[in-house]
């Protein structure tokens, strides 16, 4: 009897949620975040490291909701900007806080492409573009599956969703995830893309989170120092669509190579379409062996956190929240103008009519794979 009950303990403590062998940590359990306006329930899952970096994702569009990072002092600060709940981000206040962004990020020209001899006319969101992959149904505003998963380094979730044949005028069943991992020991985040199709179809997967290291809120990121690894850039006309040029950021305030302060040269900008740094820049190659580069290092010299991005994406679009509006998100705190950083690592815009940028084009029987790393520092 008494062998029974022991046997049934241990039965049990292996199947609860949270208890877990020496090794592996616990796997993350869903938390329930309220629900869409149709009624679906969304999930927020929590990663942790040993460190201190808590990240926090939720169902909805795959998206980071919270990312609390310790300042050099320990002092924890969520990083990013988000909502305290789902009708935040259903509301016109979202800029795409946060998110999965696709099935195509970034803009196409007039919403048009042509691909296998058909043309395809997509949402004209952001005039006379298309933006973020459409209107109802873009990658941000989906409800995803989540799958948590826990191993010997740390833990994390696979986001999963398959777009339908047609959904947002993109051609071919697409089947998307989008993985988030957060090791125990070391304050980072991976984020790993896959992407398959069953006609061809562009495909350009990124992050939208809002950073500002001294904490979601602070007044402005024009003193935070920015790196790029990025020689040259690719200009846009006045609806923000690329020339088709590749040129080098020699000589103009898009030099990032060594780290600036945003601030510096920003105003140089102001009376552009961008209203300031919106721009996207070309990564340095990746060096043979290699299978990412550093893209990215973002210091706030206040606070000393410091966050390096890498990636193997061709190009990094970096926005400086010039189009912020002072709107409330979480805690009551107010997001104004210039008061974040988006880096967001991807390909480059308009890429699908742009024969001469790498190729977005995600065929069938191929695979989309990408990574990005956000590593946080003090
Ligand atoms: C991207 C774009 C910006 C803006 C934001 C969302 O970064 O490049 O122009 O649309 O998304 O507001």
């Amino acid at each position: 009897m008494k062998r029974i009950l022991l046997l049934t303990f241990a039965c049990l403590c292996l199947a609860a949620p949270g208890i877990s062998s020496a090794d592996t940590p616990a796997k993350p359990t869903a938390e329930d975040f309220g629900k869409t306006a149709d009624g679906t329930p969304v999930e927020l899952y929590t990663l942790k490291s040993s460190k201190g970096l808590v990240a926090k994702i939720m169902t909805r569009g795959a998206t980071l909701v919270q990312l609390h990072v310790p300042d050099s002092d320990g002092k924890s600060a969520d990083v990013i900007f988000g909502f305290d709940d789902v009708a935040g981000y259903e509301s016109e206040d979202n800029q795409y806080f946060g998110c999965t962004t696709g099935r195509v990020c970034n803009r196409i020209a007039k919403g048009k492409f042509s691909l296998d001899g058909k043309d395809y006319t997509l949402a004209i969101n952001n005039e006379p573009n298309h933006l973020h992959g459409g209107v109802e149904r873009s990658l941000d505003k989906v409800v995803w599956k989540a799958k948590p998963f826990a191993n010997e380094k740390g833990t994390g979730v696979t986001f999963s969703y398959t777009s339908p044949d047609g959904e947002e005028g993109y051609p071919g069943n697409l089947d998307v995830t989008v993985r988030f991992f957060v090791p125990t020991d070391a304050n980072r985040v991976s984020i790993t893309y896959t992407a398959k199709t069953d006609k061809a179809t562009p495909v350009n997967l990124t992050n939208h989170a809002y950073f500002n290291l001294g904490g979601a809120g602070s007044e402005t990121v024009l003193n935070h120092k920015l790196m790029l690894n990025a020689p040259q850039y690719t200009p846009v006309d006045d609806t923000l669509i690329p020339t088709g040029e590749i040129k080098d950021v020699e000589g103009t305030v898009l030099d990032f190579r060594k780290p600036t302060r945003i601030g510096k040269g920003i105003e140089e900008l102001t009376d552009t379409a961008a209203l300031g740094y919106d721009h996207n820049f070309v990564l340095a190659e990746i060096p043979e062996g290699k299978s990412m580069r550093m893209a990215a290092r973002l210091v706030d010299p206040d606070s000393g956190r410091t966050l390096t991005i890498s990636t193997d994406q061709p190009g990094i679009q970096f926005y400086s929240g010039n189009f912020l509006m002072g709107q409330t998100g979480k805690d009551g705190k107010t997001y104004p103008h210039r008061s974040a950083v988006c880096l967001e690592t991807q390909h480059y815009p308009d890429s699908i009519n742009q024969p001469k940028f790498p190729s977005t084009v995600l065929k069938p029987g191929e695979e989309f794979k990408s990574t990005t790393v956000l590593n946080f520092g003090n």
